[in-house]
């Protein structure tokens, strides 16, 4: 196919022929051209809803409403404005748990800062001790690995389950195996996204059954599933569910929760108390007690003038509908990926290289590439995105904070990779470029969500095509030291 802007309405006929559920998810258009107008306006194509997702106007005015309205005062007192804010905070408290289908007589909100700071209340408070175990998959981001400092400081194992390229799922005879081999008396603390934020990869929810009938904890991270499924707590029950809502709705950003069933909280040990945690805390007599639920874990001043609008976004998720969101999605990734890997040089190689499966069962709309040019050397992707840039396109290119995903990918191996922390001291740039010797250490990844439409893939499939026949420029230069 050739993607020129004046054939996008062929292709579009042609895209609905072949994905006729699309047409079910047409009122998306309609929300965008009257919520989300802004992208159109400015000309912006938003390929990065697994970084964070957009707003719609409709969010902004209806909390700007309420803060106008309303007189809010710090939610630790009881006074008449403090008790205004507390009101509006745990109503919206309570609908995150509606919203996600989880009973409040079994589990319990606690808001953060994000879900790296509900990863980190896990890490920090989970009673691991020598002889313990905490097992993660590769694909797990890096909030979910920093997990591991916590165990091993403590003198427990933390134990890595391979994914297998090119699709990235699970090695799951390995799983199976860690899982049976806990001893009595031992804590386990199993770890694995709901969906990969590297690959797009789903991975079956049914492992939380099974890793609790051999007594394991377990943990799931809902971030980078959550904003195109449904998330339904009365079916899954893991112990600890991590999102952050601005990935979700867009707005507000600053403000996740750890979704916590009450009798996993209760195991765990909190390594400090702080302003608001406690009931009551004495400097002479040198004690504290900690707060019951989620106070105990919620510390310092909760984001109380935001929080609002965490129920407001989740409503406005909620009218829209997350299946018609999720059936959008997954239309036009099933589209992407399929133009993305009939896309050939002249001399048949193909431009493309997938991370990640190719079928869209068991997959969300998050699309991890490289480009490579007809000699089979890739186009490095910060080089990628700068071009990107100059076509008003927002993709997110790097490892993502997934660096176990992209090193299965990039045949980097655990030699390599030791040989980066042989010192104490921090490798530089250009040593580590050097352990690569020419290999790709990041990607480009594509992403949509609430607001994509068929324009978005093909105004990026035109770019993309740009690439056919293309030589690489030598792979490094314009590559910069990245935070991972
Ligand atoms: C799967 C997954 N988990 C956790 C996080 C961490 O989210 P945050 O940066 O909001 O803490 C992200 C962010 O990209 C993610 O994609």
């Amino acid at each position: 196919m050739i993607y020129q802007p004046d054939q996008m309405d062929q292709a579009y006929q042609t895209f609905l022929k072949a994905y006729p559920a699309y047409q079910n998810t047409l009122a998306l258009d309609d929300l965008r051209a009257t919520q989300y107008h802004r992208l159109d306006e400015q000309g912006q194509v938003y390929l990065d809803y697994t970084g964070g997702s957009l707003y719609a106007d409709s969010q902004l005015t209806a909390h700007m409403d309420i803060l106008r309205r309303g007189v809010f005062g710090n939610p630790h007192s009881s006074n008449p404005t403090s008790m205004a804010a507390t009101q509006l905070d745990e109503h919206a408290r309570r609908y995150v748990l509606e919203y996600f289908n989880a009973s409040p007589d079994e589990y319990v909100c606690i808001f953060t800062h994000n879900a790296s700071a509900a990863l980190k209340l896990v890490g920090e408070s989970y009673p691991f001790e020598a002889g313990d175990r905490y097992i993660l998959t590769f694909d797990n981001h890096n909030s979910v690995n920093g997990i591991r400092e916590f165990a091993r400081a403590k003198g427990a194992e933390a134990i890595y389950v391979p994914v297998v390229p090119p699709d990235l799922r699970i090695d799951e005879a390995r799983l199976r195996v860690l899982l049976n081999e806990t001893k009595s008396g031992q804590k386990t603390l199993f770890a694995y996204p709901a969906q990969s934020n590297f690959s797009g990869v789903q991975h079956s929810l049914e492992w939380i059954d099974e890793a609790h009938a051999k007594g394991w904890d377990v943990l799931v991270d809902f971030a980078a599933f959550a904003p195109t499924n449904r998330v339904d707590l009365s079916r899954w029950k893991p112990d600890f569910i991590d999102l952050s809502f601005y990935k979700i709705c867009g707005f507000p950003t600053g403000i996740g929760c750890l979704i916590a069933r009450k009798t996993a909280l209760a195991k765990l040990r909190r390594p400090w108390f702080a302003g608001g945690t406690i009931t009551m805390a004495s400097v002479q007599g040198d004690g504290y007690y900690l707060a019951e639920g989620e106070a105990g874990f919620e510390d310092g001043t909760i984001n109380y003038l935001n929080i609002p609008a965490v129920e407001i976004g989740l409503k406005h998720i909620e009218a829209t509908g997350i299946e018609t969101i999720h059936e959008r999605v997954m239309c036009l990734t099933g589209w992407m990926i399929e133009q993305l890997m009939s896309l050939r040089h002249s001399n048949g190689k193909p431009l493309i290289r997938l991370y990640g499966p190719v079928e869209t069962e068991m997959r969300g709309g998050t699309v991890t590439i490289n480009l490579f040019d007809p000699n089979g050397q890739y186009f490095n992707f910060r080089e990628v995105e700068a071009e990107a840039n100059l076509h008003n396109i927002s993709l997110r290119t790097g490892c993502f904070c997934n660096p176990g995903a992209g090193e299965i990918m990039n045949n980097l191996s655990e030699a390599d990779m030791r040989e980066c922390f042989r010192n104490e001291e921090r490798m530089t740039f250009e040593q580590f470029l050097m352990v690569m010797d020419g290999r790709a250490t990041g990607a480009v990844r594509i992403s949509l969500g609430v607001a994509s439409n068929f324009a978005d893939v093909y105004r990026f499939m035109t770019f993309a095509a740009g690439y056919v026949d293309r030589q690489a420029e030598t792979a490094g230069e314009l590559m910069t030291a990245e935070r991972h």
